[in-house]
């Protein structure tokens, strides 16, 4: 097979990708030659500043699927396999097996949650890879057959990633108190919230392991806040841009604690797609934006409240004893309706950890070769 020739310009050079004559930049195919990363740690050893002149090409050619530079004022050649230039123009980016699309799901999809057992999720690879396949995807999934201690919740979350703290602690006791220091820990309703958004930076995975669920009432309620943003996006484009573009100020405040943190309502990512929201008009200072444009805002945020309310969107379900919820707590929207506090027993034990660190144990396990795609059942 002959190739193209690659040509040779100041900065960079372009070469003939399946896609057409592509651009690449001489720095970035210094950085990327292959011997610059340690075979041992896996961390760039090459430091391009290091460089006399800036990098530039003597020659250039493709042999044996590989960009061939020999490189002018240094005695150094670099080989890059054709087959990673080809992935990374594809891609804008370095190819990533957690970069999968969300999934944006409505009222009702409560019953076809993504399910693993404890028992899997722990003992298996295969389990692993599910879960956090369905945090990226859903942003929401329910392990069931939880064991009833302390140290299950523990268990679960390390299949996953370290248990993050926050200004309450490791953990947090869902159930009744007598002096409570937050409206959870009370048996009045919850309004759709994300969690400790006066943090600077509120926490990723959120988990909550339900020991005891006997009372009367207290169902939880839960929303995909990416699909809500969307739909505001569609019905109302002004007000979904007030909400992505200004900051609003939330707070965490008790005896020894005064946090405050500036958030947008509706996240957006990289490429302008809604990643998430934050929400939570108990933990919201007095706005802080000035007076004029809160007369387009404040329409616009409770015009999304009162989204949040609308049946299209709500799951409402009961979180049984054995079950642990866990979902993205930048994304996925909670509360609770109240409940009769002497009724019987409620209490759910909860934690965080990193989305990042979910995402990276699902490209971990991803390259060993588990998808982590769910199971089919009879019933899809
Ligand atoms: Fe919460």
């Amino acid at each position: 097979m002959t190739h193209a020739e690659v040509q040779l310009r100041d900065n960079g050079l372009i070469a003939p990708l399946t896609r057409g004559e592509t651009y690449f930049n001489y720095h970035w195919l210094r950085d990327a030659c292959p011997t610059t990363i340690d075979p041992q740690t896996r961390e760039r050893v090459f430091d391009v500043t290091s460089l006399k002149a800036s990098p530039s090409a003597r020659s250039a050619r493709i042999a044996d699927d590989a960009l061939e530079i020999e490189w002018a004022n240094e005695d150094h050649v670099t080989r890059i396999p054709m087959e990673k230039l080809e992935a990374f123009v594809a891609n804008g980016r370095k190819p990533d097996p957690a970069d999968l699309p969300r999934q944006l799901w409505y009222a009702g999809h409560n019953a076809q949650f993504r399910r693993v057992s404890q028992a899997e999720v722990e003992g298996t690879d295969e389990g692993r890879a599910r879960l956090s396949r369905a945090l990226i995807e859903e942003g929401v999934a329910l392990v069931t057959g939880m064991e009833n201690s302390d140290e299950s919740l523990t268990r679960l979350v390390n299949c996953l990633g370290p248990v993050t703290p926050t200004g309450e602690g490791h953990y947090f006791e869902v159930r009744l108190e007598i002096e409570p220091t937050n409206l959870a820990f009370t048996a009045g309703p919850l309004e759709m919230h994300t969690d400790l958004p006066g943090e600077e930076m509120a926490p990723g995975v959120q988990f909550l392991h339900c020991r005891a669920n006997t009372v009367e009432g207290g169902f939880s309620l839960f929303l995909d806040g990416a699909a809500v943003a969307g739909a505001l996006r569609e019905e109302d484009p002004e007000a979904f841009e007030l909400l992505a573009t200004h900051e609003i100020p939330f707070f965490y405040r008790h005896d020894g604690w005064d946090y405050r943190a500036w958030q947008k309502v509706i996240e957006l990512d990289a490429r302008g797609n809604v990643s998430g929201v934050t929400i939570s008009q108990h933990l919201q200072e007095d706005m802080d934006l000035p007076q004029e444009v809160l007369d387009s805002y404040y329409p616009a945020f409770c015009k999304f409240i009162r989204m949040m309310q609308d049946p299209r969107f709500v799951c409402r379900f009961r979180l049984n004893a054995g079950e642990c919820i866990v979902f993205d707590n930048h994304r996925i929207v909670h509360g609770r309706e109240a409940f009769s506090a002497d009724s019987g027993e409620r209490h759910l034990r909860g934690c965080y950890t990193d989305r990042g660190a979910t995402w990276s144990t699902y490209r971990t396990l991803a390259t060993k070769g588990h998808d982590g795609l769910p199971v089919a059942t009879a019933a899809e």
